[in-house]
């Protein structure tokens, strides 16, 4: 239990010790003045302390920076709300007074720290700047005064905190704050601006205690780039346990980004040849879904949320919140799309006598909704044309919602909206018809830039007409990667306009229209048949995909709902989305979304070849949507029966992955006799026949099979073909690989032969992954990364060692 304290003790008495030894010191009476190459470096030359230009005018920071990294990364930085001028000065003066002083000697900064007995400052090279005393202690640091990044051997205190900026450019204190609280809780946190007033926790690292012995006491980031909190009674937290591995020799830095994600990112520190990349990137981050933590816990209405108030928010593909105003509202500030919206016209109630219905229309906004706290009226069994009608009538109402036929209106400001397409109902707001889009958007706003018009016109033709709206949603949807469905504890009972997630119901009737007596057949796979079919709805058609299950474990009921909403939870661009299904007693059916351009099996094997980098963003997106299965949803889906068959392509021929969740679904257990194993020869992986733990590595396999059959436009087996030592696809590539001879492998394409590296590549990725030992095959994660060219390839073994 001492050892961690010896540990911190150790690294805390030696480092001033180490880094002492190497430190080039910086004495007194030297100063810098604002210009472009005014800095001080650190001995090895990692870092530097100096001005560094913003935006390209002529006003500086005074900041510490990656001195070998292009792109001037910034990891401090001291004046953000008072930017110095060209002619400004930092000084160190004889008497120990390091001050920052503009061009007419007004004070911009200075450390706010003792100057008695300051004898020298110095740049070290952990990222540290120090104001030293005579006996080298620290009287000053920047490690002790973070801004919105911490480095590695940087710790974190009780009361210690980060602060966001306010953008990426703009240095200005944010309104995201990371705190080490008292109670040894590491929080990240809204906070009210100019007050700095808390509003509730998004992220806990859970380091409190009862037992105050038990609790945590600081953050230290070590250098092997993991954030730990130590704990009282010797224990450390890992709070990056779950980081991406990351290989090779990197800088880390962990900060509180704009967006009020707090992630850890990595760099290579040399410049390799290699496939490694040459930029940052993250490798762990939280909260895992900002849209939606930051009204976890104790919902408040205070704060405006990640996006600010009049707007909603999305995720991206990255996990990384997006900000949309509402239709009628525009940017509060045009250079920070998370500080909220303003309303382009103030509706005015009492114009000329003027019918509501003259001046404002409501306008449409799917999948989109408020917590609770935005209501101002519940109005029961009104149907959404009165909903709508009402709300126009009423100044004080601005949106409404409809449930389950409870109108809701709502009044501005509206905070923390969110769109999420697991969710099904609309909001629908009011608009100022004269808002429309040819006019001038926001008629005296004169402080918008003309860029921003343009996109304020844009954004405008955008919602020009509602199909066209639609269509947008319907892009932007397909392109968004993970929606976590709106947790379950954040699900107050009594609040009802609180959208339920994706799992609505059909009867067998509803389907059995849709499918005109189940007419169409489209497919049959192992778990039953499919059938095209239609969702009429009073200004829509929507084809679906309705599958008919037939090979149901008998004591299946309750599993069948916890699959399914498994299942409906799910969301990823690279998987079929699931819109409902039907539980009538025997009939079980699932109802997905219409895939129009058929399976991936079609376009491989069939008559003409597609182009080769079609082919290879097919590959990246099943290995993405599999990553995003195995490790990314929130109960594990591991699908067992990978093939081309099984993977559907979209209007604009996205890989879609299908028929995943059922596995667990259509057998009591997962047993290995032969008619219980799942999937297909060909694909499946040798631990099904043998007597072995089935785990996600059994895609990997799969997948690993499949890859090579984008690659070649071939089965996995071809038993009729005449070369014996081509019929098993996965043994001649080895073998291609083995003796350098790859372009036998995609002899009459040549696009691929022009490609001959990343052929390569992607043939030993693929020898990776099927690997006969389960262990030695990568994490769909991994596969993902090498595909990417983010980690690297390494030489793989022969697949089956022992034939
Ligand atoms: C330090 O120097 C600055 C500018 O030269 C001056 O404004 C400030 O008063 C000095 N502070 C102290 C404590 O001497
Ligand atoms: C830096 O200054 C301190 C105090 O004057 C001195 O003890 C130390 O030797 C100096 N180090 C270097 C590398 O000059
Ligand atoms: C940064 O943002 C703040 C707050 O919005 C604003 O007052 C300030 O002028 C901005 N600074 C720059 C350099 O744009
Ligand atoms: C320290 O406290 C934590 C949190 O209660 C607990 O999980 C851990 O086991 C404790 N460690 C020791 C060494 O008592
Ligand atoms: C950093 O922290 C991690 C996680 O607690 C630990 O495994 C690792 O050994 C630490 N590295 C160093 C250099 O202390
Ligand atoms: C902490 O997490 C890292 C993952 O990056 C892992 O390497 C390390 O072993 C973990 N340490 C502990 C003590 O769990
Ligand atoms: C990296 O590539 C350059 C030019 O392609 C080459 O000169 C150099 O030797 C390579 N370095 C390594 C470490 O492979
Ligand atoms: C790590 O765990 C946290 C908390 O459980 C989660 O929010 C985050 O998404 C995980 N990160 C990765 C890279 O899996």
């Amino acid at each position: 239990m001492g050892f961690f304290h010896y540990l911190v003790l150790f690294v805390l008495l030696s480092l001033p010790v180490l880094l002492g030894a190497q430190k080039a010191n910086i004495s007194l009476g030297s100063y810098l003045t604002a210009s472009d190459d005014a800095s001080w470096r650190s001995p090895s030359g990692d870092f530097a302390f100096g001005f560094s230009r913003i935006n390209n005018q002529d006003l500086f920071l005074l900041a510490i920076w990656y001195e070998k990294i292009p792109g001037r990364t910034l990891v401090w930085y001291a004046n953000g709300d008072n930017l110095a001028p060209k002619g400004s000065k930092l000084q160190l003066n004889n008497n120990g007074n390091f001050t920052l002083t503009g061009p007419q000697g007004q004070e911009i900064w200075n450390p706010k720290s003792s100057t008695d007995g300051v004898a020298y400052a110095a740049m070290l090279d952990d990222g540290n700047f120090v104001l030293a005393g005579r006996d080298s202690n620290y009287l000053w640091e920047s490690f002790k005064n973070p801004t919105d990044t911490i480095l590695p051997t940087q710790v974190l205190e009780l009361g210690g905190k980060l602060s966001s900026r306010q953008t990426e450019t703009n240095y200005s204190k944010g309104r995201f704050q990371l705190f080490m609280k008292t109670d040894g809780n590491l929080v990240l946190r809204p906070i009210g601006l100019p007050t700095d007033f808390p509003y509730p926790a998004y992220y806990e690292s859970n380091t409190d205690s009862a037992d105050e012995m038990n609790s945590g006491y600081r953050m230290v980031f070590n250098e092997s780039g993991d954030l730990n909190v130590f704990l009282r009674n010797g224990s450390v937290v890992n709070l990056t346990k779950n980081r991406t591995k990351s290989m090779g020799d990197y800088y880390y830095r962990a900060t509180l980004d704009a967006d009020g994600i707090f992630a850890l990112h990595a760099h290579p520190r040399t410049q390799t040849n290699g496939s490694l990349g040459k930029t940052w990137f993250a490798i762990w981050s939280v909260p895992d879904d900002i849209c939606s933590d930051m009204d976890a816990g104790t919902p408040t209405d205070l704060g405006g949320g990640p996006c600010g108030y009049n707007s909603y928010c999305r995720l991206d593909e990255k996990r990384r919140p997006l900000c949309e105003c509402l239709p009628g509202f525009s940017l509060s500030d045009p250079n920070n799309k998370l500080n909220g919206c303003k309303q382009n016209r103030i509706p005015n109630c009492h114009q000329d006598n003027a019918k509501p219905e003259d001046l404002y229309e409501m306008q449409e906004l799917p999948n989109t909704f408020w917590p609770v706290s935005a209501n101002f009226e519940q109005l029961p069994g009104v149907d959404e044309d009165d909903c709508k009608r009402l709300c126009l009538h009423d100044c004080n109402c601005m949106v409404t919602t409809i449930r389950e036929g409870t109108c809701w209106r709502k009044k501005l400001p509206l905070s923390k909206g969110r769109m999420d397409y697991n969710v099904y109902g609309k909001a629908m707001i009011k608009v100022s018809k004269s808002d429309a889009p040819s006019d001038e958007p926001s008629a005296g706003n004169s402080e918008i830039e003309k860029k921003d018009r343009a996109t304020l016109i844009l954004v405008g033709a955008v919602f020009l007409g509602s199909s066209v709206f639609l269509n947008f949603l319907f892009v932007a949807a397909i392109s968004l990667f993970v929606f976590y469905s709106y947790k379950t504890k954040l699900k107050p009972t009594h609040t009802s306009n609180i959208l339920e997630p994706n799992q609505r119901t059909f009867t067998y009737r509803d389907l059995e229209e849709a499918t005109d007596g189940f007419k169409e057949e489209i497919g049959r796979g192992a778990f039953g048949t499919v059938y095209k079919g239609v969702l009429l709805s009073s200004n829509s058609r929507t084809y679906v995909a309705v599958k008919k299950l037939d090979r149901m474990v008998q004591e299946g009921e309750k599993e069948f709902k916890t699959e399914v909403s498994a299942i409906a939870k799910t969301h990823h661009k690279n998987l079929v989305r699931l819109i409902g299904f039907c539980d009538e007693g025997s009939n079980k059916l699932l109802v997905y979304e219409f895939m129009s351009n058929g399976t991936l099996a079609s376009l491989l094997f069939g008559m003409s070849r597609s182009d080769w980098n079609k082919r290879l963003q097919m590959a990246f997106g099943i290995a993405r949507g599999l990553t995003y299965l195995h490790e990314e949803c929130s109960t594990q889906i591991i699908h067992c029966d990978i093939k081309p068959q099984n993977i559907l392509l979209d209007d604009s021929f996205t890989a879609r992955i299908s028929d995943f969740g059922l596995a667990k679904l259509l057998m009591s257990d997962q047993t290995r006799t032969h008619t219980g194993i799942r999937g297909t020869r060909g694909y499946v992986a040798p631990e099904w026949f043998r007597n072995m733990p089935i785990t996600a590595k059994v895609d990997v396999y799969s997948y690993g099979v499949m890859l090579l059959e984008i690659i070649c436009c071939r089965r996995g087996l071809e038993m009729e073909n005449e070369n014996e030592e081509e019929v098993i696809l996965a043994d001649w590539a080895y073998d291609c690989y083995k003796e350098k001879i790859l372009d036998k492998l995609v002899e009459d394409d040549e696009e691929a032969r022009n490609d001959i590296k990343r052929v390569e590549k992607l043939v030993m990725v693929a020898i990776w992954c099927i690997q006969e030992d389960p262990s030695l095959r990568p994490s769909m994660r991994t596969v993902t990364q090498m595909l990417e060219g983010v980690v690297q390839v390494s030489e793989p073994p022969c697949p089956s060692p022992f034939n």
